[in-house]
């Protein structure tokens, strides 16, 4: 409770009214610096459930006390002030704005209003539509012509948005055929759908500009604008729910009539129809409120009217909301907190993700204490920092996340959002790739919070294949600490398993079964079943061809499974740069340092730090003209296939952890083994040893491959022909190289040549 807030029965009706008038002063100023916030500047502070509620205790407190109603309270208007840049428009017949049901219970005490109200049936018919978030407009026809559209400002008067809402696609300029009235004002809802929300704010974000914090405001920004042009480049649309002046009979039902104006080429819901009594408002509620999700628009409730015409000139109006209908909200989904902590949890596959602790808050009728905040890249783009103040949205059965901070309102200690250098589970490095989102631990097997799908992951039928021990069981292995790694399985008994749920003796036996089967297995297998990141089925088999042994494999360095070429800080394009321009100048001469020298010469594309890297590789202008381009740009090629750079990394970091490598040898232990492999001879494993290749022209493969597969074989590859060269591959358009094979009479082979060196084909 906050301080000033008449506690409910405590104190003498003089201390308690006047608590009361404390409080309603105190709700007055905020409401009013919301009203400006929202309709003067379009930039709320607040979400709108927030302000309601505020509106709503105001309400209350003044109905306990009439006493304490003011003229100028906010709840003695609707809406707010013109502005006074737009001309203003009288509404002849009043926009009045509807009264609300919060819950199941508001909705039953509408009904009982009704039905006293006109005694006779309880069966009334109801038009259902939803309750869609945006502005309300009146659009003026004139003899089939738009001539005037209006905001709703306080009811009375608006503003003139003409030019604006002729900017709007689905409104038509003329209606469509001849039988409507000589005048029709439509009423409806301007509202922009999500597809365009989202499109509207990414151009925005890509031009630097400030987001809206959703579509209502981004609604009633474009609206508003001054220049028309600004609001025809957003994508607004149009629905109408009803009528203002209309200078004919508008008939006996209100859904009639709406089927009436949507022939003339108005929009209306789709979702319109008629539903009778209370069960079926409840149903249509229902229903809606499970579509709401997949509509393609805000709407944040549903509304009902009284169908029959002549029922709701019955029923009339307050000076606020007609009595014949009543808008039925749903939950609000968004509410403002404030951030008291961000942590780290570990997901199952390692993931290091932030997750903010807010200041419990209900939105949407659920407590929400924690909203997920996806990954760093998130958190430094909407720049949350501890103790922000928070927009908090809960849609459906998502997570709750943080929609957008409140810059105005960050305390002058907000911290910022670090990373842990550790695991927060388990101690281990925590690793964020370059250029990447997501953090991960680097733990692995070690990890318990990634225990349990490491294990699954080692069972797994494409791993070490061990049949029956499912999810549900590898889970109650490791809450129970039966297993804290996959070594654990293999030493588990019968009794162990009968112990668990939903197992019985028969199924305890076929595992201890199944675990002794998976003990014989390949290599490859295990170096899957192992889970090291990026290793996938391929690339596990392209590594147990290429070792031995697994203490060969974790023994490998980098250069095992990548060979590396050309210079660091040479990229592709500066090569190319260079080599062309050196071919537009054949008879340029370097002096001095050549890194210096082809700085001098202002080549087009070459930057400094190429040129440097450029002149300390080649040393002289001859070797620079001689190379070909794959020698000078740095360049890796895999010898092992799907072993890039990246996967590299990971595999040498992977056997570089003692409680990895403690681990295997504990599975080792346990009895897992593979057939070895016959040593290939020396020769089969290394046909081309000692040969040199010079690769040219247009290949049948990327040249990298084929360069990795000649190193594989133990070849060399070098940029240029000498007579040192063993072999040229030669192949399409070869050039200058193959002139000089010739010359040097070194032997030329075609790719299909190679294939049978190398017994391929
Ligand atoms: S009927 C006399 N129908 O809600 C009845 N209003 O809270 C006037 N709204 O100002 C309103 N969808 O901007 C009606 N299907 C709907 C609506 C709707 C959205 C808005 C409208 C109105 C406000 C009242």
């Amino acid at each position: 409770m906050t301080p000033g807030e008449p506690e409910p029965g405590s104190g003498a009706p003089a201390s308690e009214l006047e608590a009361a008038r404390q409080r309603a002063d105190a709700l007055r100023t905020l409401i009013r610096h919301h009203n400006h916030r929202y309709y003067v500047l379009d930039d709320p502070q607040v979400p709108d459930a927030e302000y309601d509620r505020l509106v709503r205790e105001l309400q209350d407190l003044e109905s306990r006390y009439p006493d304490l109603v003011t003229p100028d309270s906010p709840t003695q208007r609707v809406g707010a002030a013109p502005r006074p840049e737009f001309t203003q428009v009288r509404h002849r017949v009043a926009m009045i704005s509807l009264d609300n049901a919060m819950d199941d219970g508001a909705l039953a005490e509408f009904h009982r209003r009704v039905a006293s109200a006109l005694p006779g049936s309880d069966e009334w018919v109801f038009t259902a539509e939803p309750k869609l978030d945006g502005l309300a407009v009146s659009i003026r026809y004139e003899g089939g012509l738009l001539v005037q559209a209006a905001t709703r400002g306080d009811g009375t008067t608006g503003e003139d948005i003409t030019a604006n809402v002729r900017t709007i696609q689905n409104v038509p300029l003329r209606l469509l055929g001849s039988d409507w009235p000589a005048v029709l004002e439509v009423r409806g809802e301007v509202y922009l759908p999500h597809a365009g929300f989202e499109r509207l704010n990414a151009q925005a974000a890509a031009r630097g500009d400030k987001t809206f914090a959703n579509p209502r405001n981004a609604a009633a920004g474009s609206l508003r604008q001054l220049d028309p042009r600004i609001t025809a480049a957003r994508p607004l649309r149009f629905c109408c729910y009803g009528w203002g002046e209309i200078a004919a009979d508008p008939g006996e039902s209100q859904f009639a009539m709406l089927q009436r104006i949507a022939g003339w080429g108005v929009p209306v819901s789709r979702e319109l129809c008629q539903v009778t009594g209370l069960p079926g408002t409840r149903d249509y509620f229902d229903d809606l409120g499970r579509r709401r999700d997949a509509l393609g628009y805000d709407i944040d409730g549903v509304v009902f009217k009284l169908d029959r015409l002549p029922d709701q000139v019955a029923l009339g109006a307050t000076a606020h909301h007609p009595r014949w209908a009543i808008a039925r909200k749903f939950p609000a989904q968004e509410a403002l907190t404030v951030v008291e902590a961000v942590e780290f949890q570990v997901g199952r596959t390692g993931a290091v993700t932030p997750v903010a602790r807010l200041a419990p808050v209900s939105v949407g009728g659920v407590t929400v204490a924690n909203a997920t905040l996806h990954n760093l890249d998130e958190v430094e783009r909407k720049d949350v920092r501890i103790g922000d103040t928070v927009y908090v949205r809960r849609a459906g059965d998502v997570i709750p996340e943080i929609v957008r901070v409140l810059p105005e309102l960050r305390p002058a200690d907000a911290r910022a959002v670090v990373l842990p250098a550790a695991c927060p589970v388990c101690g281990s490095d925590v690793i964020r790739p370059e250029g990447e989102a997501v953090a991960r631990c680097s733990g692995g097997l070690y990890c318990p919070a990634q225990r349990k799908e490491a294990i699954r992951h080692f069972a797994s039928r494409k791993a070490m294949d061990i049949e029956g021990l499912g999810e549900k069981l590898i889970d109650q292995l490791v809450e129970r600490e039966l297993v804290r790694e996959p070594a654990d399985l293999y030493r588990l008994t019968q009794g162990q398993f009968a112990g668990l749920e939903r197992m019985g003796e028969k199924s305890a036996a076929n595992l201890i079964a199944a675990l002794e089967q998976s003990k014989e297995t390949s290599f490859a297998r295990f170096i899957f079943a192992l889970g090291i990141r990026e290793v996938g089925v391929a690339t596990a088999a392209a590594l147990a061809a290429r070792f031995d042994s697994l203490e060969a494999l974790m023994a490998a360095r980098e250069q095992d499974f990548l060979r590396t070429s050309g210079l660091r800080g040479v990229g592709p394009k500066a090569a190319a740069a260079v080599q062309s321009w050196l071919l537009e100048h054949p008879d340029a001469q370097a002096a001095g340092d050549l890194g210096e020298w082809l700085m001098a010469q202002r080549i087009p594309g070459l930057n400094r730090a190429a040129a440097v890297a450029l002149g300390r590789g080649c040393e002289t202008l001859e070797r620079l003209r001689a190379a070909a381009p794959e020698d000078l740009y740095g360049n890796s090629a895999a010898l092992v296939e799907g072993v890039g750079p990246v996967v590299a990394a990971h595999l040498v970091g992977f056997f570089a952890q003692a409680h990895n490598r403690e681990a295997i040898e504990r599975l080792i232990a346990a009895g897992i083994r593979w057939p070895l492999r016959s040593a290939p001879s020396a020769a089969q494993a290394q046909p081309l040893a000692g040969k040199t290749f010079v690769i040219t022209g247009t290949l049948g493969r990327a040249r990298d491959a084929v360069k990795a597969e000649l190193e594989s074989l133990g070849a060399k590859v070098t940029g240029s022909v000498s007579k040192n060269t063993d072999y040229l591959l030669a192949g399409v358009e070869a050039g200058s190289k193959l002139a000089k094979a010739q010359e040097l009479k070194v032997a030329v082979i075609t790719e299909q040549q190679l294939a049978q060196l190398i017994g391929r084909s």
